[in-house]
């Protein structure tokens, strides 16, 4: 339970990586200033979370059972909180989808936006109004660079990122009048299992529904292009858990925050061109003219930096 002074902090999707460092970066606050309840929809998933905690679990740090898809599992679990009572929520469970739209079921493409989309709003609809009441609070929701670009063959994950950049931009305006401030943290490749797991199941889909040449592209021309970003430019969920603990302790939290510098010019990219000509074309350039040029100055990148590029960016350090 919560001492006096803690701040109450309830973060979603806690079996794995980044929500799993945010929920022990915070709860091994030095100053001990946080209580954390770290959520996930199945608890048989804690040990990686029990271990990292260490000497936390059981003091800061506490377990409770939430599933971001189910109003049921969301009421139970906020109930089961001491007086209702979280000062800081942070929406990070969330799930992706990659490869040709052609072969993705209607049904695939709704849980994208049951989970990513309505599980954010599901959450935030539990604990605001006690916000607003309180006139305090603090609600981040772990977006992506793909919440403010679209990035190819990422089509319906970046459209549930993008839609819920558009509800947070409009509901943050009405909360700033109770007191209850909204962050979008938007980081670009981060190596965790969402990274594995693409992967893995790139290696066992077929594709149906899509055509030969499609698969082409995906396979042949976009994955060795992902592999290579996420090798090069892949920051760690440490770094986006410290980023997390900035913006949380900032003295006016700022409502958008890219995690890695380098993706600043992609999205200013965007900006400069009302058209929207110049991004799409530079992203076709990139990926279907460029690819190998590509390849070749990842790799350069890669010896060149050895990793220190990772250690300039603004927010983690
Ligand atoms: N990795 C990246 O490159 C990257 C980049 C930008 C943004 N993000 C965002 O960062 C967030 C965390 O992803 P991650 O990279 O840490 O991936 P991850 O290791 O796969 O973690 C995702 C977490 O969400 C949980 N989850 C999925 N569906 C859920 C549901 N219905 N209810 C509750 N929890 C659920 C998973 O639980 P289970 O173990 O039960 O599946 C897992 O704990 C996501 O919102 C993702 O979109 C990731």
């Amino acid at each position: 339970m919560a001492t006096p002074g803690q701040k109450v902090v309830l973060i979603t999707g806690c079996s794995s990586g980044i929500g799993l460092r945010i929920a022990v970066l915070l709860a091994k606050d030095e100053k001990r200033r946080y209580h954390v309840i770290a959520t996930m929809r199945d608890l048989k998933k804690k040990e990686k979370l029990v271990e990292a905690a260490g000497d936390a679990y059981g003091k800061t740090l506490s377990l409770l059972t939430l599933d971001v898809c189910n109003d049921e599992s969301v009421k139970q679990c906020i109930n089961s909180v001491k007086d209702r009572h979280i000062d800081i929520l942070i929406n990070n469970a969330g799930i992706g989808l990659v490869g040709p739209v052609e072969s993705f079921s209607m049904d695939e493409m709704k849980q994208v936006f049951e989970t990513n989309f309505f599980g954010v709003i599901r959450m935030i609809k539990e604990v605001m109004p006690d916000m607003k009441k309180r006139k305090s609070g603090h609600i981040i929701v772990i977006s992506s660079v793909m919440g403010l670009q679209g990035v190819v063959f990422n089509d319906v994950y970046a459209a549930s990122k993008f839609a819920m950049e558009g509800f947070c931009e409009s509901l943050a305006v009405q909360l700033l009048k109770f007191n209850v401030i909204m962050s979008m943290i938007e980081p670009g490749p981060v190596h965790t299992e969402f990274e594995m797991k693409m992967i893995a199941d790139v290696s066992k889909k077929e594709y149906p529904g899509a055509d030969p040449e499609t698969v082409n592209y995906f396979k042949n021309v976009y994955l060795p292009s992902s592999v290579d970003i996420f090798e090069t430019l892949g920051q760690t969920p440490d770094d986006i858990a410290r980023c997390t603990k900035k913006v949380i302790e900032a003295d006016s939290p700022r409502f958008r925050n890219l995690t890695n510098p380098l993706y600043t010019p992609i999205v200013a990219l965007k900006y400069a061109d009302e058209t929207g000509g110049l991004s799409v074309h530079a992203f076709y350039h990139m990926l279907f003219n460029l690819g190998g040029l590509m390849h070749l100055s990842m790799k350069a990148m890669q010896c060149l930096t050895c990793g220190c590029l990772r250690s300039r960016s603004i927010s983690p350090n």
